[in-house]
């Protein structure tokens, strides 16, 4: 199924600290978006309203298909089911998610619209011109951009919207830090600028790029120690050896990625 780099991050999910992502944003497995109007907001609200942005861009319908590339424990494909009424495919390479979304759409009555597979985005078991959409939703930073496009590219309908989430490097992205997140988070990223060039060959159309960088990361590292203190109880109940080490590495890595990307939406058409 995967190689070492998607075992690498299967690791990473499937491990107690990689479970304690969706306790701390609200089931949601992505940052948040924050505003002036919406400064009190916590982690999980911030997280949700994102996910709100998300589906707005998603053009998809009742009975629709669609793919979630990248799909954590569920919660946004539930909510665009809910808030659509189309059918959802998520696909994630962690087997604890895959199982915990399942159980998740089975609690809300929705098994016959979600299905959960356990695999590589990179690798989709479904056949060409299969979706009407799909979103890469904070996920495919892990995948390698130009492959994981290549592969949405297949299965999306000619005509269908790929909306997604990354986190594009700045001017002053350090190697040092790239370095660092291939090593620790099992990711990759790249500018802004090269969204046009790798959509084009993957065999899209951009659309839009909407740069919400000072809606989501000048907030993580102040939100994610509330959501630390507030959950303080839980974090030491799924992680039983948890430690300060292992809370201050978690805002080490905040900090270090609010300081060394950018975070936008990338609306495209598959041609
Ligand atoms: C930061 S989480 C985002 C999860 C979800 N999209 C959300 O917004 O809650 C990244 C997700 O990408 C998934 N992922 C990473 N590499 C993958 C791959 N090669 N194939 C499938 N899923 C992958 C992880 O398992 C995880 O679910």
């Amino acid at each position: 199924m995967a190689g070492s780099a998607a075992e690498q991050v299967a690791t990473l999910y499937d491990s107690p600290e990689g479970q304690l992502g969706p306790l701390l944003f609200g089931g949601h497995l992505h940052w948040g978006y924050w505003d002036a109007q919406h400064a009190d907001d916590d982690f999980a609200t911030a997280a949700d309203r994102l996910a709100e942005i998300m589906i707005g861009k998603s053009r998809i319908g009742p009975g629709q298909r669609f793919a979630d590339l990248g799909c954590g424990v569920g919660h946004p494909a539930i909510k665009i089911a809910k808030a659509t009424g189309c059918q959802v495919d998520g696909v994630t390479i962690s087997k604890y998610q895959q199982e915990t979304a399942t159980a998740k759409a089975r609690a809300e009555g929705l098994s016959d619209r979600l299905t959960f597979i356990h695999g590589t985005a990179l690798d989709i078991p479904r056949p060409d011109d299969f979706y009407d959409g799909g979103w890469f939703f904070e996920s495919i930073f892990h995948m390698g951009q130009s492959e994981a496009l290549a592969e949405a590219a297949r299965v999306l309908k000619p005509g269908a919207t790929l909306t997604l989430t990354d986190l594009p490097t700045l001017p002053t992205t350090t190697d040092d830090f790239r370095a660092f997140v291939r090593e620790h988070i099992h990711s990759s990223f790249v500018a802004a600028e090269d969204y046009p060039g790798l959509l084009e060959d993957a065999g899209f159309e951009l659309v839009s790029i909407d740069d919400i960088t000072a809606n989501v990361m000048p907030w993580l590292v102040p939100k994610l120690k509330e959501t630390l203190a507030a959950h303080e109880r839980e974090i030491y109940a799924v992680v039983t050896d948890a430690t300060e080490k292992m809370i201050d590495d978690w805002v080490f890595l905040f900090e270090y990625m609010a300081e060394n990307l950018g975070y936008m939406i990338v609306t495209a058409r598959k041609k």
